[in-house]
């Protein structure tokens, strides 16, 4: 097979160095990549949202499967457009990744289906918003900008103040254009997060084992939410138990309905899960592997990515056997540049990086990254995902922070807690 993988972040490093590794796979070509699937795979100079040269890329060179990465290319109908043109490609049509791309959809559709979830309003209009702000007795509140954001359009707001001043910015400001035409107001859910990832082709669900993001810039959860920086898997948190619940209560009627309503899903579903005291609940969906969980969650996979994710492209997932995981635990921490989440300095030699992939059961995934004047720099604000597996979480976050103690640039910092919530 010859598999073009689309997208430039640690997730898309991860499926490339895994689908590069299946036998049944000749050539892997990264769209447009980043320094470290330079190794696995050749780069192209094609930007990710570029649907239509990506399609005739892949029609010219008879690639047999597209896997995409990020959720813009997917809510655009990167995979309609394939589709269109007879080529198989892992995700979800345009109208399924509304799953991610509206949170007015998600919502409405939760509620119709009886899908455990926080409690909401929907506004398009600033003086009926601020009055179910005046009328709201609980607080805190989440608001939350109908469309993509790029992961800054949810605000938990503490106090009605803060409530108005988000509704003002999301409605009023039109700070994220038209991704802000309406506006989510939901209750705020408290508990512990879990990410769960399941493939899908329509029908059959097959869930993967159970990560654990940390969003927060800095350490003990405090600061500003991020991308990710760093996750862990498997997450104990989730016991057996609560996962039969997940996937009775939220994953298997979440398909349903979405096939119901003429849109099945096919690709990745990516439920961010609040464990509260009532229950899980859905916080949102994505319609992708989640960056940086992918990390952790497929170096554990000993399964062949290519033959599953050709499955579940093709609607065979029923043809699947059952996943192959090596026991052992595994820690992504994100290295990241100076400043981020805010603005950062770019264009910074990266030393120690072949040091520490030379350590046993340890990988460093690229996020951005460049190759300039033979040297990797830093491209983006999280710059590396660098995962190891342990016997232990214990011990698998040691062997990540030993490999983090060899990599080096100015400015670039870290967490230095990924995986303690584990072991609490
Ligand atoms: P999202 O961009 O929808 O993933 O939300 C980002 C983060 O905001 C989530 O990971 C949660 O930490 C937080 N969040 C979103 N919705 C809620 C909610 N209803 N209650 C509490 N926290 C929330
Ligand atoms: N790590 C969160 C996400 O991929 O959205």
């Amino acid at each position: 097979m010859k598999i073009l993988v689309v997208g430039s972040g640690g997730r898309e490093h991860v499926l490339v160095w895994k689908l590069s590794q299946s036998p049944l796979v000749e050539k892997v070509f990264c769209a447009p990549g980043n320094a470290g699937t330079a190794l696995d795979a050749e780069n192209l100079n094609i930007p990710a949202d570029d649907v239509m040269r990506l399609a005739k890329f892949a029609k010219d060179n008879r690639i047999d499967l597209t896997v995409v990465g990020p959720e813009a290319p997917l809510v655009a109908g990167i995979v309609d457009e394939f589709r269109r043109k007879s080529m198989n490609v892992f995700g979800p049509t345009a109208a399924a990744a509304r799953l991610e791309g509206s949170k007015v959809f998600t919502k409405k559709l939760l509620r119709k289906a009886n899908i455990p979830t926080a409690t909401f309003a929907v506004f398009s209009r600033m003086p009926e918003a601020m009055q179910y702000l005046e009328d709201c007795e609980e607080q805190p509140l989440v608001v939350k900008a109908d469309g993509l954001a790029a992961g800054k359009g949810v605000f938990v707001c503490a106090n009605l103040a803060e409530a108005r001043t988000a509704v003002k910015s999301v409605l009023q400001d039109r700070t994220f254009g038209e991704a802000g035409s309406q506006v989510v107001i939901e209750e705020c859910l408290v508990g512990q997060e879990a990410s769960i990832l399941a493939l899908v082709d329509g029908d059959i669900i097959v869930p993967l084992d159970v990560a654990q993001d940390h969003k927060r810039a800095y350490d003990h959860d405090r600061g500003p939410n991020t991308g990710g920086m760093g996750a862990y898997c498997p997450a104990p948190l989730v016991t057996p138990t609560i996962m039969d619940e997940i996937i009775r209560r939220i994953l298997i009627p979440t398909i349903h309905t979405m096939k119901v309503e003429g849109c099945p899903f096919s690709g990745v579903l990516y439920a961010g899960i609040m464990l509260t005291a009532h229950g899980p609940k859905v916080l949102e969906y994505n319609v992708r592997f989640g960056d940086p969980e992918a990390q952790p969650v497929l170096m554990r996979l000993r399964s062949d990515l290519a033959h599953i994710l050709f499955l579940a492209a093709t609607g065979r997932l029923a043809e699947l056997e059952s996943l192959d995981w090596d026991p052992r635990p595994a820690v992504c921490v994100v290295m990241a540049s100076e400043g981020y989440p805010g603005d950062y300095a770019k264009g910074r030699a990266i030393t120690g990086i072949q040091e520490a992939d030379a350590l046993a059961d340890t990988k460093v995934f690229h996020a951005g990254t460049a190759i300039r004047h033979g040297e990797v720099v830093n491209t983006g604000g999280r710059v590396l995902g660098v995962t190891a597996l342990g016997d232990t979480i214990a011990e698998a976050k040691q062997n990540a922070y030993a490999a983090v103690d060899k990599i080096r640039w100015q400015g670039g910092w870290c967490r230095t807690d990924i995986s303690d919530k584990a072991l609490v």
